[in-house]
């Protein structure tokens, strides 16, 4: 696996230095062990399978050996520790270009960070950070897409699918990872410039499957629905409620589901 992704990357530095395995608990934890023993900025780790497979809100991320990615970053950038979230709405809209251009399928981000195909989950992205003396040590951003799974267990049926079942070819998993480490690097040093969105918004609003359509808002006090806008520069959803009133939806606790299903 070392080998064929190597021999795609076309990044100046992000990813350079590779760490690859067959299987591994998680991705995600892997890079947190690796950064914590003071892995270099832009290491990446990428597995074939994983037993322990990590989801955003605690969930577990199941991962076929040899059908799916599983790929962290790790990153080391001097920003404020509120800042660092965005990085998952840049890697949403990374790995959005890659896969496009990987298989010509149209791909959509449902906000914040799940990447859809034809309205089904085809990619999530989990980012987590260690933070110490109010200084980012490091942060992880880890993405897992369903690349060749030739079936969806029958419990996810209605809301995930895989790259090769929509596009009906065979995905190449290692073109794929090495482009969306390239589109990552050159996304991430524009995000370093602004902090913010600014650069990203038209590509994100694009792409956002939720845009114009009813959403409901699941918060940790409760939920309601409303009409989703949009993403602004900090990478809030913008929605509007019945009575008119505009709400900024902050990803870090909520989630997002249409009110018909998935989408
Ligand atoms: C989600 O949609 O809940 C996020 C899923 C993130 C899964 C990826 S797979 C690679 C990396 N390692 C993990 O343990 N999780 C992320």
């Amino acid at each position: 696996m070392e080998k064929e992704i190597s021999a795609y990357f076309s990044s100046k530095w992000m990813g350079k230095n590779l760490i690859c395995y067959e299987t591994i608990d998680s991705t995600n934890v892997d890079a947190r062990r690796k950064a914590e023993e003071g892995a270099l900025n832009g290491t990446l780790i990428v597995a074939d399978t994983q037993t322990a497979g990590r989801g955003r809100r605690g969930r577990s991320w199941e991962s076929e050996k040899g059908e799916t990615i599983s790929a962290s970053l790790i990153l080391r950038p001097d920003i404020p520790p509120d800042k660092a979230p965005m990085l998952t709405l840049v890697m949403a809209v990374s790995v959005t270009r890659a896969i496009e251009e990987e298989t010509a399928l149209s791909c959509q981000i449902k906000w914040p960070n799940d990447l859809v195909v034809n309205q089904k989950k085809v990619c999530g992205i989990l980012t987590e950070m260690s933070v110490k003396k109010n200084t980012i040590d490091y942060v992880v951003i880890g993405f897992g897409i369903n690349s060749n799974n030739q079936t969806i267990p029958q419990e996810l049926a209605d809301k995930a699918t895989s790259l090769k079942l929509e596009a009906g070819a065979h995905i190449n998993r290692a073109s794929l990872i090495a482009k969306a480490v390239r589109y990552f690097e050159e996304d991430y040093e524009r995000f370093l410039k602004t902090l913010d969105l600014s650069e990203f918004l038209e590509e994100y609003n694009n792409h956002l499957v939720n845009r114009n359509r009813r959403v409901r808002v699941l918060e940790p006090n409760g939920e309601y629905e409303a009409l989703a806008l949009g993403v602004n520069e900090a990478g809030e959803l913008m929605v509007q409620k019945e009575d008119g009133e505009i709400c900024y939806v902050y990803s870090g606790e909520v989630s997002v589901r249409g009110i018909y299903g998935y989408v």
